[in-house]
């Protein structure tokens, strides 16, 4: 295949820093391999390699290579054609089986298929096929797919394995002196069955060139230096008190004690602890000087590697709340840094900075962001599991950081809480004393308005225009979606939306989907109407379940004429992967490839990056997400936006704004949670990324929080984004919000609402938006009214970033 030269530098420079996205969980030695050799390759991914989950997140991307072909191009020689052969055959015959199911299961329930099978994880087959590959040397490598639109089940073939898999990883570490398990999954499997293989690599889906990087990383030329940035648990470990997957209400009784939080707190076994990761060599990680400068607190840490391969370390630094006004988890990230390569006997000092306000908890009671008068104890460590307390900042009083509003009601039972807090008995300690006037001239940010210029061009528009404005470019087509995905007569093909573009001096701005990659066709024609995609358009798994009316609705439904453009565009690794990596500046670096590619296809804004919360190991959409803990998520987010956004005129859109913790009828589903785990959490990724990576949009998601639709919430988009956190960035909804009328009792969106609470624009746009917007403006609408002045703030907004798109 011929690269072009642009697509040929951004593949080089994914295989480069893929590897640092692996997390190894086991190592007896065996590898890395001193050369390629006959090599005995097993499993569902070692041919059905994943580069991604499915969903708006599938990136068509050209080039791809599986395991199969990476380990055959770096040199070795496969001993198992028979083996992939017959594993081939069962998964198609599973395959129609679960096809056939979705189908007769929609039928049954008087559903749409697609909705069904969005996302659904096809079970693993049952077979028996002989494991007897020649060589001294096997890798299995397992599977995964989670997807968009439907949960993971607690089942085998999904979060567990299957009997077939378990049969044969063990016996492949009995009969194959060098065996490696290899994980090509972007969410958390139990592998508690398996524990007692040799090697394990968490390879996850790094994209592109998953299939090269398994083979760098087995043959030495990379090495693994990823951390989990979630706890690996067998199954029936994870916290209980919360709810998952119900149809309308998930409870998160849990509260703050998510992840780590909860299983460090209650002391529970984990497989492998959040943090965790190892490499082919081996490190010392020594705490050194330990300071308070101000508010903040400023650790050092020497790295040096006392093994014999070059590798890199990750030092994290935890710190423990003392209990008072609150109960508090046993311990949360508070910082961490990952050093440069360390060639064997190198070290490396690295220092972490933590400013205490961001260590503050969210009292309700008081509606006050606080810090406990009492002990904070600061803890450096490779691993949740593995740290070694260093210091104590004592604050010699309460501290009120800021007064806010409570925004969500209360739930109707308080949060879940452990009886006590971790008893331990500590070294002597440094203490670092703090009190009220380290805090003295503390700063908020003002609240965020539209600029005076972009406020005076919208006074200048027509009602008509104003009320164009606030939806997404759509024609009135069957269900006025004709502008979704795919379709023909965008600016970008295969582009997930645009901005109305009918305003003079305000041209449309060009969406696309991500976040592992630039979501585009790849290839199209051109015309006076505008572009077609050609192919291929929809995302991987989606075509079977749709009629075939639809599926002609959604590409041009035409034989292609005219000359063919093509769009190739980088499948990066997915977000659970960068995150393993620990390292900022590998997402930054994808963001900036995604911004380049932006500027050459034309498209303004990225739906990406998307941060929400692991909350529960089975969301379909955790391979998108980050991470358990909402630091990561938040930075990781943020190192996404400088990388995009140093591209003049592209931005970022970062999503779902919030509590779209999982998938099961998430249209109209409500997230039950505290106002304390609502700010310690689930918001606080997006404080630290508004905060840290100033991204131009935020998406509103589809769920609804405690009652109310995230889309239409007051305070979630007006309190806290444009006056608690000032930021004057584009809010837009989700997709075809209004048209997602699944069964439940909650009731749906309303675009007349939404623009109420804050939102700025309806995407992709319909005539169901058009029509509500119209009704609310002309004082028809039984929902709510809306004034010529609230269109005009809120159309400020998109303003500010068109002239900013497109340098006006
Ligand atoms: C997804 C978003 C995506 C949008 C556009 C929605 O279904 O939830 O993440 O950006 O579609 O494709």
């Amino acid at each position: 295949m011929k690269l072009y030269t642009y697509e040929k530098e951004h593949l080089d420079a994914m295989r480069a820093l893929a590897p640092e996205c692996a997390v190894l969980l086991k190592s007896n030695g065996a590898f890395p391999l001193s050369a390629p050799g006959r090599l005995a390759l097993y499993g569902p991914g070692a041919r059905h390699t994943l580069k991604g989950g499915t969903g708006s997140g599938d990136v068509n991307s050209r080039f791809f290579l599986t395991a199969e072909q990476g380990l055959k191009n770096a040199g070795f020689t496969i001993t198992t054609g028979d083996w992939l052969d017959a594993y081939d055959d069962r998964r198609e015959e599973a395959h129609r089986r679960f096809v056939e199911d979705i189908k007769r299961q929609a039928k049954e329930q008087h559903v749409n298929a697609l909705m069904l099978g969005m996302g659904a994880v096809m079970p693993e087959p049952a077979y028996g096929i002989p494991l007897n590959g020649e060589g001294d040397t096997a890798v299995y490598v397992l599977s995964r797919v989670c997807g968009e639109g439907n949960d993971r089940r607690d089942i085998p073939g999904d979060f567990r394995l299957t009997e077939t898999e378990i049969h044969d990883i063990l016996l492949c570490n009995e009969l194959y002196p060098s065996f490696m398990l290899v994980l090509n999954v972007g969410a958390v499997v139990d592998l508690s069955p398996v524990l007692e293989v040799g090697n394990i690599l968490v390879l996850s889906q790094l994209g592109a060139v998953t299939g090269a990087v398994l083979a760098d990383l087995l043959l030495g030329n990379a090495y693994p230096s990823g951390k989990l940035t979630d706890t690996w648990a067998a199954a029936d470990r994870y916290p209980a008190m919360g709810t998952f997957g119900d149809r309308d209400d998930t409870l998160y009784r849990e509260g703050v004690y998510v992840g780590y939080r909860y299983f460090d707190s209650v002391g529970a076994d984990v497989l492998f602890p959040f943090g965790f990761g190892l490499a082919y060599t081996s490190f010392e990680t020594k705490p050194g000087a330990v300071r308070k400068d101000g508010r903040s607190l400023v650790v050092e840490a020497t790295v040096t590697n006392t093994g014999a391969r070059p590798g890199r370390e990750v030092v994290q630094l935890y710190v423990s709340a003392p209990w008072g006004v609150l109960d508090h988890p046993y311990q949360s990230l508070a910082a961490f840094r990952k050093t440069g390569e360390l060639a064997p006997g190198a070290s490396e000092t690295v220092t972490l900075t933590v400013d205490f306000t961001d260590l503050a908890s969210y009292d309700a009671a008081r509606a006050v962001s606080f810090l406990e008068k009492g002990d904070y104890v600061l803890r450096v460590g490779t691993s949740s599991r593995d740290t070694t307390p260093i210091a104590v900042a004592r604050m010699e009083e309460e501290i009120v950081i800021r007064r806010l509003t409570n925004l969500c009601g209360k739930p109707d039972t308080p949060d879940w809480k452990p009886a006590s807090p971790v008893t331990e008995t500590l070294p002597d300690l440094p203490v670092l004393s703090c009190s009220a006037a380290d805090f003295e001239g503390m700063e908020f940010p003002a609240p965020a308005e539209p600029s005076e210029r972009a406020l005076a061009f919208a006074k200048g528009l027509t009602d008509e225009q104003l009320l164009s404005l606030a939806v997404g470019a759509h024609s009135s087509g069957i269900a006025g979606i004709t502008s979704v995905i795919g379709s023909s007569g965008q600016k970008v093909a295969g582009a997930a939306g645009e901005t109305y573009g009918g305003v003079p001096g305000l041209r449309a701005l060009v969406m696309a989907d991500g976040p592992a990659g630039l979501r585009l066709s790849k290839a199209y024609t051109k015309d006076a109407k505008g572009v077609h995609a050609v192919g291929d358009t929809l995302p991987a798994g989606f075509a079977e379940f749709l009629p075939p009316i639809a599926l002609k609705l959604m590409s041009s439904g035409k034989q292609p004429k005219g000359t063919l453009h093509y769009q190739y565009c980088t499948a990066i690794p997915i977000g659970s992967a960068l995150a393993q990596s620990w390292n900022p500046e590998t997402a930054r670096i994808c963001g900036d490839i995604v911004g380049a590619e932006m500027e050459r296809f034309g498209v303004d804004l990225w739906l990406a990056p998307a941060i929400n919360l692991h909350r529960s190991p089975l969301c379909g959409r955790n391979f998108e997400y980050y991470s358990e803990d909402p630091l990561i998520s938040g930075l990781f987010g943020a190192a996404i936006a400088r990388g995009v956004q140093a591209h003049p005129g592209r931005s970022v859109t970062v999503k779902h704004y919030c509590c779209n913790n999982q998938e099961t009828n998430r249209y109209q589903n409500n997230s039950i949670l505290s106002e304390r785990a609502l700010r310690e959490l689930y918001l606080r990724c997006f404080e630290v990324c508004l905060r840290e990576g100033n991204p131009h949009c935020v998406m509103t998601s589809y769920n609804l929080v405690n009652g109310v639709h995230a889309s239409e919430h007051a305070g979630l988009l007006t309190t806290v984004l444009r006056k608690e956190w000032g930021w004057g960035g584009l809010i837009m909804t989700d997709w075809v919000v209004y048209m997602m009328k699944s069964r439940g009792k909650h009731r749906f969106h309303s675009s007349a609402f939404a623009v109420k609470a804050g939102n700025n624009l309806m995407m992709p746009g319909s005539d169901t938006d058009d029509k509500s917007l119209r009704s609310a403006f002309r004082g028809k609408s039984r929902e709510t009214s809306l004034s010529r002045a609230e269109l005009e703030r809120s159309a400020g907004y998109l303003i500010d970033l068109v002239f900013e798109s497109t340098g006006a």
